[in-house]
């Protein structure tokens, strides 16, 4: 891993909050490497944290007053806890405990550091650290999601030997990986947009009554009982605008081929390997005002062998037949009848990305096509961040890299001004007026 220069962050101000786990200790080696870098460190630990490591070793390496207590009104007359959640420019959680995880995601706000999380305006990058159990249990996993979808930032957890000797995913990453962590977040703006309900124009629950229909993940494609053709997405672009759309209210079907991350909250999701089952699986869902293929639907299948596939006498190895699988977004944007309001498109492209686009945009007849560069330097595939262009008919509008939930909230908050604005056909097509 390669590190920045020694004062990468000077004039940077990190809240962070410490929870209370074995981990903690590393938080103090924490604070150590940012304050080398020329950042400001306010620490706030909870009661457990100060159980692992004292308040006065933070005081000493941070050159700061250390805060624990909300009903403190000494704290209070000095430094709200408004104001102390919002001077930072990052939030640091490290570690963030199974139990501090399931708060936030709940939006609890029963102490010093739950509250200064609710009430924060900036991002907030986690660092998890717990039993290997913990960490890969259901709940925890679904709390995660959830804080994803909210815009958290996540580093680690790594794999490694644990405090109780198991071994698996759940030490804290190191110190000099969440100053990696943290000199990525703050190249972005860190600034939280105020939450839908907050936002005049998109006030509330705005897609409440629609139906949102959503491919996520890829497909795979039998060759045999043991072997597939498939690809590398990870369905977090998919789930995060899945997720998001339940956010903004509406019903949604995610369609989601194999994939290792958890069903986002509140939404009725269906698994499906092939396209074919992917694309009888969406045309089961509809009726839908807006469907969004994020999925990446392997172009090509294979007619499967029953029986495994064995090396030849003459070890020559077997060729391949591949047929066209069924284009999903194609046949939805094509409908004649029951076409879904917006049918929007991904188009993922390694050169070219805009006349690519622009040409998938034509040819399968969806209203936007949302391009992104998935070649090996950008880095998209299972990756928590994207760089996005929305391709219209009347134009283009880039987007600067952003975490995927973001780029989530931002694209329903698009569509929706479209529904909103009535720019429908007689047919119901979408017209995308403005880029
Ligand atoms: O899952 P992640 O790791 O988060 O990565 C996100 C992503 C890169 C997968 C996502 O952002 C993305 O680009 N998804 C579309 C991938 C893709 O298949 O692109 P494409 O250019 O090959 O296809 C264009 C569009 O046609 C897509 O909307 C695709 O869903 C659709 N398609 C393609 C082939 C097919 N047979 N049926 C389809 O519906």
């Amino acid at each position: 891993m390669g590190f920045s220069d020694p004062q990468s962050l000077s004039g940077k101000r990190i809240l962070l909050v410490v929870g209370g786990g074995v981990a903690a200790y590393k938080a103090l080696e924490l604070v150590r490497r940012l304050r080398e870098r020329g950042a400001g460190v306010r620490a706030v630990l909870t009661a457990a944290a100060a159980r692992f490591v004292t308040p006065l070793s933070f005081a000493s390496l941070s050159g700061e007053r250390v805060y624990e207590d909300l009903f403190s009104l000494t704290d209070e007359q000095e430094m709200g806890h408004i104001r102390l959640s919002r001077e930072a420019d990052l939030v640091v959680v490290a570690p963030a405990t199974a139990h501090l995880l399931a708060r936030m995601a709940q939006g609890l706000a029963d102490d010093l550091a739950t509250t200064l999380l609710l009430a924060t305006d900036k991002r907030t990058l986690l660092a998890p650290a717990m039993n290997l159990r913990m960490w890969l249990h259901p709940a925890t996993q679904r709390n995660v999601a959830t804080l994803r979808g909210d815009g958290a930032l996540f580093v680690g957890p790594d794999e490694g030997e644990m405090a109780c000797g198991e071994f698996g995913p759940g030490r804290m990453a190191e110190p000099l990986a969440i100053i990696a962590a943290i000199e990525a977040a703050l190249r972005e703006n860190t600034l939280l947009p105020l939450p839908f309900a907050a936002q005049g124009p998109l006030a509330g629950r705005h897609l409440a009554g629609r139906h949102v229909l959503v491919t996520s993940g890829p497909t795979r494609e039998p060759i045999d009982p043991a072997r597939y053709l498939s690809n590398r997405s990870s369905g977090k672009q998919g789930h995060a605008i899945a997720a998001a759309a339940a956010r903004a209210g509406a019903r949604v079907t995610l369609v989601s081929g194999p994939v290792e991350i958890a069903d986002p909250p509140g939404v009725a999701t269906r698994h499906v390997e092939t396209a074919q089952q992917m694309l009888a699986a969406v045309e089961a869902a509809l009726p839908a005002d807006i469907f969004i293929g994020a999925a990446a639907v392997a172009d090509w299948r294979v007619e499967p062998s029953a029986d495994k596939i064995k090396k030849g006498a003459s070890r020559a190895p077997p060729t391949l037949v591949l047929r066209e699988n069924p284009d999903i977004l194609a046949s939805i944007a094509q409908r004649r009848e029951g076409r879904p309001a917006l049918v929007v498109g991904f188009a993922a492209e390694t050169r070219d990305v805009l006349a690519h686009a622009q040409e998938k945009l034509a040819r399968k007849g969806c209203d936007l096509i949302v391009a992104n560069d998935v070649g090996a330097a950008a880095g998209v595939f299972g990756a928590d961040s994207n760089e996005v262009h929305l391709v219209s008919r009347a134009g283009v509008q880039s987007w600067p890299r952003l975490d995927k939930s973001e780029v989530a909230a931002r694209l329903l908050a698009y569509l929706f001004e479209k529904l909103a604005a009535g720019q429908t056909r007689r047919d119901g097509d979408a017209v995308m007026e403005t880029p």
